[in-house]
């Protein structure tokens, strides 16, 4: 922490000793779980900052420690009671130095466990949804007057999004060369297995105008590629300057024109979602990248039946085919479950063909985990632990595959690298290709951060690249 990120929360001339801030409060965020948590991570610290609170990177010095959970897996919500526990210890270490600390919880786990997590977890003082952690700063003084957490997990009626401060006043708005920007929130598809239309309430997609205003802001800010979130992005149907819905296709349309952003993404799709007018865009909007995360859990029909995809691995095949038609070079991504309650070695089997059949050049595989409140996790055909380790550990074994050999065949290709961090080497720098690779560069000029130039890319790893650099005169941006 700096001397300078003191002076920009406006304090430290309040302070009595010039050279160190006393006054300074300091807010430490750990964030668990998806993108999205990142995205409103970001959000809570921009909340309190006009609180007088900066943000930290060591709980030690902290005033707040909030925890931003996920409740996806039985482990990702198991990981936020062992931190506690930790936690614990620390206001314990600091009320006997005379030093207070405030213990928030935020994210899925407490929109799920609210009332429960106060019975289990007294270390908290605050247990706060994702809908409502605009209301942080009240929150937070309301659990000074001591007594059990303060707990708020209701959906508000009121716009979450139109109450954190505007984009030109966060502090948070941009860490680099690429920033996540939410655009849609919640879900109504209730797949059998998934939490998160309990946890993040009903669909809503912000207007179009102020995901603009976010994008121009986070363009101004140096932001070169944008991703937009939402846990159904391309179930976007945000209200236009007319005040009809737009779609995604639209939206993208509109945020490629934003001078300074050069690079788009969106995340995550449904297949259900995935629009003609959606996948033109990938054939007509140059700065949409060449990746598509689409996730499609299983191969089986029967299992997708199950899960409530209320689509056929063939619908599915389908819209790759289209996709691939409309964008040749587009790179595949998705999420895979093994193990759904009653899912067949036959049922398997369909998964691994389905792969087969699309190479994917980049995933994410889950055991299936039971989750408290979803209509799976209360079906006989659990299936046992060492069944689903196995074929975890088949389809992970064919999915490196097919992703090492998609970054091998890299190899003698030239892409635009976004450049956003410097290497472990004196002198190495480390972009994003336009499949999301890491692509190492040795001696690189250290003005090429936050830009995109062109790379020869000389070898493909299991999990990145290495090139060399084309024309440093031809930077971008
Ligand atoms: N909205 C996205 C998924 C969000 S959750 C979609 O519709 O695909 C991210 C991934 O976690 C899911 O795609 C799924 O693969 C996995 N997941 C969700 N619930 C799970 C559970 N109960 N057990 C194991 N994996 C799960
Ligand atoms: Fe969960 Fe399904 Fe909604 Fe994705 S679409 S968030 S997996 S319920
Ligand atoms: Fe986890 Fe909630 Fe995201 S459950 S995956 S943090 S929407």
């Amino acid at each position: 922490m700096s001397e300078t990120d003191f002076t920009a929360t406006g304090l430290a001339s309040n302070s009595p000793v010039s050279s160190r801030p006393v006054s300074q409060k300091k807010i430490f965020v750990k964030t668990y779980g998806c993108q999205m948590n990142v995205y409103d991570s970001a959000r809570m610290i921009d909340v309190m900052a006009p609180e007088g609170y900066a943000e930290t990177s060591s709980p030690e010095d902290a005033d707040i420690v909030l925890l931003n959970t996920c409740h996806i897996r039985e482990r990702a919500a198991e990981k936020v009671y062992s931190e506690l526990g930790r936690l614990r210890e620390l206001k314990a270490e600091k009320a006997a130095r005379g030093e207070s600390l405030v213990v928030g919880v935020a994210g899925c786990v407490a929109q799920a466990e609210g009332e429960e997590m106060r019975r289990r977890a007294p270390v908290v003082d605050v247990i706060v949804g994702p809908q409502s952690y605009h209301h942080l700063p009240q929150l937070v003084a309301r659990s000074r007057n001591g007594g059990p957490a303060v707990v708020e997990t209701e959906f508000p009626l009121e716009d979450k999004f139109e109450s954190l401060p505007a984009p030109e006043r966060r502090k948070t708005l941009s860490r680099g060369p690429t920033a996540f920007l939410t655009i849609q929130e919640g879900c109504d598809k209730f797949c059998t297995f998934c939490v998160v239309p309990y946890t993040r309430g009903s669909e809503f997609s912000r207007p179009v105008s102020r995901i603009l205003d976010e994008a121009r802001s986070l363009a101004e800010a140096g932001v070169r590629e944008i991703t937009l979130l939402g846990q159904n992005v391309n179930a976007y149907h945000g209200a236009d300057a007319a005040g009809r819905p737009a779609t995604l296709g639209a939206l993208v349309r509109a945020l490629a024109g934003i001078d300074g952003i050069e690079r788009l993404r969106y995340t995550t799709s449904h297949p259900r979602d995935m629009n003609e007018e959606l996948i033109s865009a990938h054939a007509e909007v140059g700065k949409l990248m060449p990746y598509l995360h689409l996730p499609v859990q299983s191969g089986s029909d029967r299992i997708l039946d199950l899960m409530n995809r209320q689509h056929t691995a063939e619908t599915y095949l389908g819209i790759i085919a289209r996709i691939r038609a409309a964008r040749p070079d587009i790179a595949l991504s998705s999420d895979f479950i093994v193990g759904f309650p009653g899912e067949t070695e036959a049922d398997f089997e369909a998964t691994l063909d389905l792969i087969r059949e699309v190479k994917f050049a980049q995933a994410y595989s889950f055991k299936y985990s039971p989750r408290p409140g979803t209509p799976a996790a209360t079906r006989d055909e659990q299936l046992p632990e060492e069944v689903k380790t196995e074929r975890l550990r088949r389809l992970q074994a064919l999915l490196s595959e097919q992703s090492e050999a998609f970054n091998r065949a890299c190899a003698g290709k030239r892409m635009p690298v976004l450049f956003d961090r410097k290497g472990r080497a004196e002198g190495q720098l480390v972009g994003r290709s336009p499949y999301l690779q890491p692509v190492h560069i040795d001696d690189a000029p250290a003005e090429l951060l936050g830009r995109i130039a062109s790379v020869d890319i000389e070898e493909g790893y299991a999990n990145s690249l290495r090139g060399r650099l084309v024309e440093t005169e031809a930077v971008h941006a």
